[in-house]
């Protein structure tokens, strides 16, 4: 029988997995096995709890808790030598390749120590936790010619990115808000990014590498890039009057409209009204997003247009405007889809790790066999190739 591929794998299990479920016709996600709604709106836990959850399948007992804050917490601080890096980088350049650099950064300080040491493993995955919302806030403070600030112990993990990246303390709510994204970002089963720490950790690399490939791999328009899309386009389209007539021009071009639509829910994202809540609250607090009103008209457009074919907001219709309402930069915006994702990440990690299968799919050939050496004066030139006009 001739073998097919699969286009992206789709459909196709590659690995066993009790990290996160998601049911895209009924709108379910599970972090081990509890729906994101207990955990956000009942039980009121924060990211580090969830983290926890999402590496040990348990929730922390107090005394268990205390010591993974603490932990965390030492992670949080930045050595000399990695701030250094961060100053030297191009300052113009996009955060996700500062963060890359980061990370093998970190890997070139830490990597062959942490391997030399007993549960070297989850002292590297405690590290890169603590330390990815410094290294984007560090980052972002040299690029505007700004001090780097250490963390607050009293501050927890939101609280601190906020604190280092802006110098202001957030308020209760801001912190609250961004804990809830990082929470509602921190694991979706096997995606694009997870995939590609799992592959390049099933090689037997170091952690830092492997969580270098998945911030590489979360960049994309089509994974993490998402939400910067959509405030843009929120952005472009200016005024509640203006969105109707937007998204017939949209619609006739064929084109998509960003924060819409899912691979995998065909009914509306079961983060993205807990995000919505949240956006409310936080605009109550300290006055509407200016774009707000073009974004709940471009819903209900959207939801008129769109909605029979099971297109409805996704997680990134709303995070956008939380965070810009919280002062935080288009162009972080993937970074801090990675400081919520780096959870889900190392978890899987830690998966595969325990049971290692090195991943080597196969291709089917499309090229010729057994053809001659052509030597160079019997070379027909060729018209013009992909390199000509370099
Ligand atoms: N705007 C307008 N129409 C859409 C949209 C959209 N955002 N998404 C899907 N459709 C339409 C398609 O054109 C298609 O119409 P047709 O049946 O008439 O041809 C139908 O809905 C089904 O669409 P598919 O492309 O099959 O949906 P798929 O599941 O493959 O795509 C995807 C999902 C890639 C997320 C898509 O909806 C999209 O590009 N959305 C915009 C980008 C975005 O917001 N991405 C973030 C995803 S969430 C995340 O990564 C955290």
């Amino acid at each position: 029988m001739a073998k097919e591929i699969v286009p992206g794998l789709a459909g196709i299990p590659v690995a066993h997995s009790g990290v996160s479920f998601i049911d895209g016709d009924q709108g379910i996600l599970e972090y081990r096995g509890i729906p994101i709604q207990t955990l956000l709106e009942e039980k009121q836990c924060n990211y580090l709890e969830v983290a926890y959850l999402l590496f040990n399948g348990v929730f922390p007992a107090a005394d268990e808790l205390q010591h993974w804050n603490t932990l965390i917490g030492r992670y949080r601080i930045l050595d000399a030598e990695t701030v250094a890096v961060l100053a030297a980088l191009p300052k113009g350049g996009h955060p996700m390749h500062a963060l890359t650099a980061a990370i093998a950064t970190l890997g070139m300080l830490y990597a062959a120590k942490d391997q030399g040491e007993p549960s070297g493993r989850y002292r590297t995955m405690a590290r890169l936790l603590g330390q990815l919302p410094s290294l984007v806030a560090a980052f972002h403070r040299l690029r505007n010619n700004l001090e780097v600030l250490p963390p607050k112990d009293e501050l927890d993990h939101a609280g601190n990115f906020l604190w280092m990246l802006r110098g202001k303390l957030p308020t209760e709510l801001e912190r609250k808000v961004l804990d809830t994204v990082f929470i509602v970002h921190a694991d979706h089963t096997l995606n694009a990014s997870t995939f590609a720490a799992r592959v390049t950790a099933s090689t037997l690399s170091d952690l830092y590498l492997a969580i270098a490939s998945a911030v590489a791999a979360l960049n994309g328009p089509l994974h993490g890039g998402a939400t910067q899309a959509t405030l843009l386009q929120l952005r472009s389209i200016g005024s509640k009057a203006q969105v109707g007539a937007w998204v017939d021009a949209i619609l006739a071009k064929k084109e998509k409209i960003m924060g819409l639509g899912h691979r995998v829910y065909k009914v509306k994202d079961p983060r993205a009204p807990i995000l919505e809540r949240l956006a409310e609250k936080l605009f109550a607090e300290q006055g509407a997003h200016p774009l707000y009103e073009v974004a709940m008209e471009l819903e209900r457009v959207a939801k008129a247009k769109l909605g029979y074919k099971g297109i409805y907001p996704n997680v990134d219709f709303f995070s956008g405007l939380v965070y810009d309402k919280l002062g935080i930069p288009v162009d972080l915006f993937i970074p801090m889809f990675a400081i919520g994702r780096i959870a889900g990440w190392l978890a899987h990690l830690r998966e595969q790790l325990e049971d290692n299968h090195l991943y080597r799919p196969e291709q089917i050939y499309t090229g010729s066999h057994n053809q001659s050496y052509v030597p160079i004066d019997k070379r027909g030139k060729q018209a013009k190739t992909v390199w000509s006009n370099l």
